[in-house]
């Protein structure tokens, strides 16, 4: 269990709209921020970096022009990162991440994001190494540990992502920075607080909210779930 003493950003619930209804986008997305998530989670499939295909630039934007005002963070899991971050930095993203084993030169696409004016993020599969985020924790805002094999929603979550929680969250102290730890895949109201008591601060849940049929009830027994446990939060 991480340490209760030491402070933890808040925690913010990031809604993954890929378990929404698709015919539905925007009203789907105000829905569960008025409803008390705090984030939209967007996920990107090419169909070659997963075996699944969802949206690109052009559905995010239509959010944006739809009045969604919460951070979109866009979680890329696709090849040719390079080409895509431009895109979604025009059509209104807050947060992009990416799998470093999907881009040929991670420091220039994290500077991509950046100079795009978005916050960046690396993910990590259960068994990508946490060394790719050593050399480049200066531009990272987020890291993002993945629970399940990426690709589909309401997957069971893999336990063992639980010793990398506590290493990604020994990395993250050391550096001073202030670079929020993620996770995403398989959270649901049975393991949210082991992951945070982990030392993660950031939770992507999407069939767990969406396959609810009352978002308000399920996304505050997800804080609520969060505040029974005592961290003195940074802010
Ligand atoms: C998995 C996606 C997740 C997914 C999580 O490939 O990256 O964001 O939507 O869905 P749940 O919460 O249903 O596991
Ligand atoms: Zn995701």
């Amino acid at each position: 269990m991480y340490n209760m003493h030491t402070m933890l950003n808040k925690p913010i619930i990031a809604a993954s709209i890929l378990s929404a209804n698709f015919a539905k986008l925007g009203e789907e997305s105000s829905s569960v921020i008025s409803d008390g998530a705090d984030w939209i989670h967007f996920d990107v499939m090419d169909n070659h970096y997963v075996p699944n295909l969802t949206f690109g630039p052009l559905i995010c934007e239509s959010l944006r022009n739809y009045g969604i005002t919460a951070p979109i963070d866009v979680h890329l899991m696709t090849n040719n990162v390079d080409s895509l971050i431009p895109k979604f930095a025009k059509a209104g993203a807050t947060y992009i991440t990416f799998h470093p084993e999907a881009s040929n030169h991670i420091d220039r696409s994290l500077s991509l994001i950046k100079d795009n004016g978005c916050k960046a993020g690396l993910v990590f599969n259960v068994t990508t190494p946490l060394d790719y985020a050593t050399h480049v924790l200066d531009k990272l805002d987020m890291i993002l540990l993945m629970s399940v094999n990426p690709g589909f929603p309401n997957q069971k979550f893999l336990s063992n992502v639980l010793p990398k929680i506590k290493e990604a969250r020994q990395l993250i102290d050391n550096s001073n920075k202030n670079i929020r730890l993620q996770i995403d895949g398989g959270i649901k109201e049975d393991n949210i607080q082991t992951v945070y008591e982990h030392g993660i601060d950031t939770f992507v849940i999407g069939s767990g909210i969406f396959s609810s049929n009352n978002y308000k009830e399920t996304i505050k027994s997800f804080q609520n779930k969060l505040s029974q446990i005592k961290y003195t939060a940074k802010g």
